[in-house]
């Protein structure tokens, strides 16, 4: 199901499992819980927090379909493992006591170099939905990545908050269809177009539990994004349809396509090869996301995270580098910057902060990593985002 785009939602014959998630659902969870005193606070204080209380908030199926990864799900435990692998190497004495977060991506000045990545299915996990993320997001000064799939327009989330917006495109197959909606999000406001060109989630929890976007969630996605469907349609005929409308063997000339169609700068999101990087700044890209998409796709790919060094050596500067997959601390943020990264998006974070307390959650956990990378540039001596470099760590790298 996953992205809703080339879903598979009625794969009947799938055994009732616990549909207990292997990797990231036991994020907090294997470790004893401590009871909450009377001296302990109940409010989250880091993203397993949010992501508990997700847990306790959302329908199991639903929890599932945010947390866990495709087939093994090598990958998703490799995207934070990665980032434990790395370590930080602390200079001392170095006098500074205040430290600029603020920064410049593709023109637009934001708080901190944590943005929203493109996440579907927003209204399944709290009623207000993309809504309470865009807004979320604009409340923290940062940008607020759309999915194409979050579950509404792009009408509606340019009306729910005039913040700094970025539209993640899925390639429909009628290029008309696609067209007409890179040009609304350009007159809805939105910055840049984000465009993931691979498709197809496999994920083993969301076949067990059959999870599936009810019909109307369905019929509104395809009305968002402008397909022509209509309500007397069967639900056959309309899983049929969204399995049909999207272009899965996209080549670079969609590129070309999109420059044709629009100004807005244009972003590749889903790179880990260094010569995939090197023909996107080749074509002129202005951003390249370095990402496997929180390990939701091809099982068995490297964490992000492992390729971003290569990858923003291959750009030199000559595009946007942001990366994301697996950030779940300040100090995670401070070594991705440190290896070239402009900025990171994180993912699950904010969709289990948006579960838990809706705008207020996404507010908060981004509040709490920006609080977290605050202290560890203050403990590296970086007075701003750009003086966070290499030196700082002490080895990266799968061994
Ligand atoms: C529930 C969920 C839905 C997602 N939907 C999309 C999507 O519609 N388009 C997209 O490009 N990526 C999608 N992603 C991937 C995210 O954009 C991002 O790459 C990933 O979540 C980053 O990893 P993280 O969750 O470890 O932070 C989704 C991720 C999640 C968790």
């Amino acid at each position: 199901m996953g992205t809703f785009v080339g879903s598979d939602p009625a794969r009947a014959g799938m055994t009732d499992d616990t549909g207990e998630p292997q990797s990231e659902g036991d994020c907090g969870e294997n470790q004893t819980p401590k009871p909450v005193g009377a001296s302990q606070s109940a409010e989250p204080v880091n993203v397993q927090d949010f992501q508990r209380l997700a847990k306790a908030a959302l329908p199991a199926p639903t929890y599932d379909y945010i947390t866990t990864g495709s087939t093994d799900e090598v990958t998703l435990r490799d995207n934070t493992a990665a980032f434990q692998r790395i370590k930080i190497l602390p200079p001392l004495l170095t006098g500074v006591a205040k430290a600029d977060l603020s920064t410049t991506i593709l023109g637009e000045r934001i708080s901190m170099p944590i943005l929203l990545a493109p996440v579907a299915g927003q209204s399944l996990f709290h009623r207000d939905g993309g809504l309470a993320s865009a807004r979320g997001a604009a409340r923290a000064g940062t940008i607020f990545g759309m999915s194409s799939s979050v579950g509404n327009s792009v009408e509606e989330i340019a009306a729910a908050s005039d913040g700094p917006k970025w539209f993640q495109l899925y390639v429909p197959k009628d290029r008309g269809v696609a067209r007409r909606l890179v040009e609304r999000a350009d007159r809805a406001g939105f910055k840049a177009i984000v465009v993931t060109v691979d498709l197809g989630e496999r994920k083993d929890a969301d076949r067990r539990n059959r999870f599936a976007l009810p019909r109307p969630t369905l019929l509104k996605h395809l009305r968002d994004v402008g397909f022509d469907v209509h309500a007397g349609m069967s639900d056959a005929e309309l899983t049929a349809f969204n399995e049909q409308a999207w272009d899965p063997a996209l080549s670079w000339e969609i590129f070309d396509w999109l420059r044709t169609i629009t100004k807005l700068p244009v972003l590749i999101k889903g790179v880990l090869r260094p010569d995939d990087a090197r023909k996107a700044v080749s074509l002129g890209l202005d951003g390249i996301v370095v990402s496997n998409h929180g390990g939701r796709r091809l099982d068995g790919v490297p964490a992000s995270i492992d390729q971003l060094e290569q990858i923003a050596q291959e750009v030199q500067g000559k595009a946007a580098v942001l990366l994301d997959s697996g950030v779940r601390r300040g100090t995670d943020v401070l070594k991705a910057l440190a290896l070239g990264a402009d900025a990171v998006l994180i993912g699950r974070p904010y969709a289990w902060a948006l579960a838990a307390d809706g705008e207020a959650g996404v507010r908060k956990i981004l509040e709490l990593l920006r609080e977290e990378l605050e202290l560890a540039m203050l403990s590296t001596g970086c007075p701003d985002v750009k003086s966070v470099h290499r030196s700082l760590l002490q080895k990266i790298g799968p061994n």
